[in-house]
C-alpha cells in the first residue's frame, strides 16, 4: 500500500492545523469580518433551543461513536522524517469519556488533530460514525489548552455565538443558544466581557462552551486543563463531569495526568514512546474513590505502564 505522510504546512505544520471554522488565526475565517455576528444573513429556519443539551433523556446506544484501526501518523520535515504515532488501534463508544495519556511527544495531539480531522493518517483507518473520510467539522469541536484560543475582540457572549452563525444559524438563535450554554457553563455574568477582562479558568469554561454550543457528537480536548492553577483545574474538571452527564456527549480528552485521566475518564487508553502503540486500555468505570484498594491498583498500573521516572507523568500534580 503506497505510503502518505501526514501534509504538511510551510514550517512544519501539518496541513489543516487550526482549531477549525473558530480558528482565531485562519484568515478565511478573519476575512469574513468581526462584524459577521451582527449581520443579516438572510432567514434561517428557527431550530429548538437545544434540545440535546437541555435534556439526558436520550435513548442509550452501545454503538461505536469512533474507531482507530492501526492508525500511523508521521511527519515529513525539510530532511527527515518524525514518526509521531506507529500503530494506533482503540475504539470509543457513543457518550463515552475517553482519556488519551502518554509522555510528551508521544502523539496524543497528533491522534486527536486527526480524529478532528486537521491531518491525515498516513496508514490505517479513522472511522467517526461511520465515515472514514474526515475534514473538520462541527460534530467534533476541539477545545485547546492555550487561553488565547478565543477572539480577543469579541465578547464571550459573541465568542460563543460566532461559530453558529459560521455554521448557519440565524443571529438571534445563535444569541439565544450562546446564552444557554454560558449559563451552563456559569458564564452569564461574563457575557459581555472581552477575554481579556477574564481569568484562565473562564477563557477554558468559554471554549468549552462554544464548543458546546454547536452540539457535537464529541468534544475534542487537548489538555485544556493544562494551564490552571491546581484548585481551578479540579473544579473545571467536576464542572466538566457535570456537563457531561447532562448533555451526553463524548469527550475524547488529551492529559497527560493520570489522576485527571482517572479522575475524568470512563476508560483511559496509554499510548508508549514514539512511534506510539497502544500499550494498554484501562476501563476505571468501576472503580470507587481513591480509597479504594482497585483504583491504588489501577494507579500503580498506570504509573508502570508509563514510566514513573517520567517527570511528566507525576501523577501526583493534577
Ligand atoms: N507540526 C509538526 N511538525 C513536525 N513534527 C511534529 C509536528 N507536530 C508534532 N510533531 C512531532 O510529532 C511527535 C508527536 O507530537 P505530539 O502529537 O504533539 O505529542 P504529544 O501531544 O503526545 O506531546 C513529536 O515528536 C513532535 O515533535
Ligand atoms: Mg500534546
Amino acid at each position: 500500500m503506497a505510503s502518505r505522510v501526514a501534509r504538511i504546512k510551510k514550517g512544519g505544520a501539518p496541513v489543516g492545523d487550526t482549531t477549525g471554522a473558530d480558528a482565531p488565526g485562519d484568515p478565511s475565517i478573519e476575512g469574513t469580518g468581526p462584524d459577521l455576528l451582527l449581520s443579516a444573513n438572510g432567514p434561517q429556519p428557527q431550530r429548538d433551543l437545544p434540545a440535546r443539551a437541555a435534556s439526558n433523556s436520550l435513548p442509550d446506544s452501545d454503538s461505536t461513536l469512533l474507531s482507530l484501526e492501526h492508525v500511523r501518523i508521521s511527519y515529513r520535515l525539510r530532511r527527515s522524517v518524525v514518526e509521531a504515532v506507529g500503530d494506533a488501534t482503540f475504539q470509543m463508544d457513543r457518550h463515552e469519556r475517553l482519556m488519551l495519556i502518554g509522555p510528551s511527544g508521544c502523539g496524543k495531539s497528533t491522534l486527536l488533530k486527526a480524529v478532528a480531522g486537521f491531518i491525515e493518517p498516513e496508514g490505517g483507518t479513522i472511522r467517526f460514525d461511520g465515515r472514514s473520510d474526515l475534514t473538520p467539522g462541527p460534530d467534533r469541536a476541539v477545545v485547546f489548552q492555550e487561553f488565547d484560543q478565543l477572539f480577543p475582540w469579541r465578547t464571550v457572549i459573541e465568542n460563543v455565538a460566532y461559530p453558529l452563525r459560521v455554521t448557519g444559524h440565524e443571529r438571534a438563535e445563535a444569541r439565544q443558544r450562546a446564552e444557554f450554554f454560558l449559563e451552563m457553563t456559569g458564564l452569564a455574568a461574563a457575557a459581555d466581557r472581552h477575554p481579556h477582562e477574564l481569568s484562565g479558568g473562564m477563557k477554558q469554561r468559554v471554549a468549552i462552551a462554544r464548543a458546546l454550543a454547536l452540539e457535537p457528537a464529541m468534544l475534542l480536548m487537548d489538555e485544556p486543563f493544562g494551564s490552571l492553577d491546581a484548585i481551578t483545574r479540579v473544579r473545571l474538571q467536576g464542572e466538566l463531569k457535570r456537563i457531561a452527564d447532562r448533555t451526553r456527549v463524548a469527550i475524547f480528552f488529551v492529559t497527560h495526568s493520570i489522576l485527571e485521566a482517572l479522575t475524568l475518564g470512563d476508560r483511559i487508553v496509554v499510548l508508549g514512546s514514539p512511534p506510539s502503540h497502544v500499550r494498554t486500555v484501562v476501563d476505571v468505570r468501576e472503580l470507587g474513590g481513591p480509597t479504594d484498594p482497585r483504583y491504588i491498583e489501577v494507579q500503580q498500573h498506570l504509573h508502570e505502564q508509563l514510566g514513573a521516572t517520567d517527570k511528566d507523568l507525576s501523577g501526583v500534580e493534577l
